[in-house]
């Protein structure tokens, strides 16, 4: 069955490792991950954003979701991605999602506190967690587009009042990533992460993962980053495999000699991102 993530990223910020939240965008994605934290012994989160959902449909993401986890004997949950608003959220936990984010980094402080403390009560009450987000995460996904002058880096005291305030299970921040492809190397204030990783209990979120130097993941995780986004990465991976059968194939008909291969090129992507976040081995 889907779990919550507090099956495991309590654990995970207490051993120093990092859970991967791997979106998913359409049946190739959901077999790839959950191969690779099979092949891994690895825990994981599906992420789906709004968009994912609109694209694949509710029931369809929860109906794979949950076949994938029934397959597998490692914890997995399925989490909605950046939900926008209280009524999205209710309806993806009557749809058994295991774990919901609300977004409402782009409201002022009061706002974001007093709308995800309502989500946390209501998912709280049915044993779904909930992951925050302070600071404005630059970069574009689906529906969100910030620009880079409007990013804005989390404040720890604000991280210390957020999470006592809302009681949210993970609290993604904004260090200095971005959602999408970067244009150069992001900039992680790594400082911030250590001092909100020893102010708060919850254990912290890194989103736009993707593109982002194995070093740098790796110091990020050893301050206290316990849950790392990514989909740009697997992405790429799936559009490069299915371009090139393409190009080079112009008589192949058939998707499931291009999206089988570019599913193993996911899966592939998966497996590196887990070893390096140290999840390999833990499930
Ligand atoms: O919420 C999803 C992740 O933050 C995706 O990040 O675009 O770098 O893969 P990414
Ligand atoms: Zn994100």
């Amino acid at each position: 069955p889907l779990v919550s993530m507090n099956a495991f990223l309590p654990r995970a910020k207490k051993e120093g490792f990092a859970v991967g939240q791997f979106n998913i965008n359409n049946l190739e994605f959901v077999q790839a991950i959950i191969e690779a934290g099979k092949e891994e012994r690895s825990p994981l989160i599906f992420g789906a954003s709004e968009g994912a959902i609109r694209y694949m449909g509710l029931k369809n993401v929860v109906a794979l979701s949950k076949v994938a986890a029934e397959e597998a004997d490692v914890p997995v949950a399925l989490h909605l991605d950046h939900g926008s608003s209280f009524e999205v959220v209710m309806q993806c936990i009557q749809a058994g999602f295991s774990s919901v984010m609300f977004d409402g980094s782009h409201y002022p402080l009061e706002e974001n506190i007093r709308l995800t403390k309502k989500v946390v009560e209501a998912a709280h009450s049915v044993g779904v967690s909930v992951e925050g987000e302070l600071g404005t995460i630059g970069g574009v996904e689906d529906d969100l587009d910030v620009k880079d002058e409007d990013a804005s880096l989390a404040k720890p005291e604000e991280a210390l009042r957020f999470w006592k305030e809302t009681n949210v299970d993970a609290l993604a921040i904004a260090v200095g990533t971005a959602h999408g492809l970067y244009k150069g190397e992001p900039k992680i204030h790594y400082d911030i992460i250590e001092e909100v990783a020893g102010l708060i209990e919850a254990p912290i979120v890194l989103h736009g993962g993707s593109g982002v130097p194995d070093e740098a993941i790796r110091i990020a995780v050893s301050k206290g980053v316990a849950k790392i986004n990514v989909n740009t990465e697997n992405q790429v991976a799936m559009g490069k495999v299915v371009r090139e059968l393409l190009d080079k194939n112009p008589d192949m008909i058939d998707p499931r000699k291009y999206l089988g291969p570019a599913r193993e090129a996911i899966k592939e992507t998966v497996k590196g991102k887990m070893r390096l976040f140290g999840s390999s081995g833990k499930a």
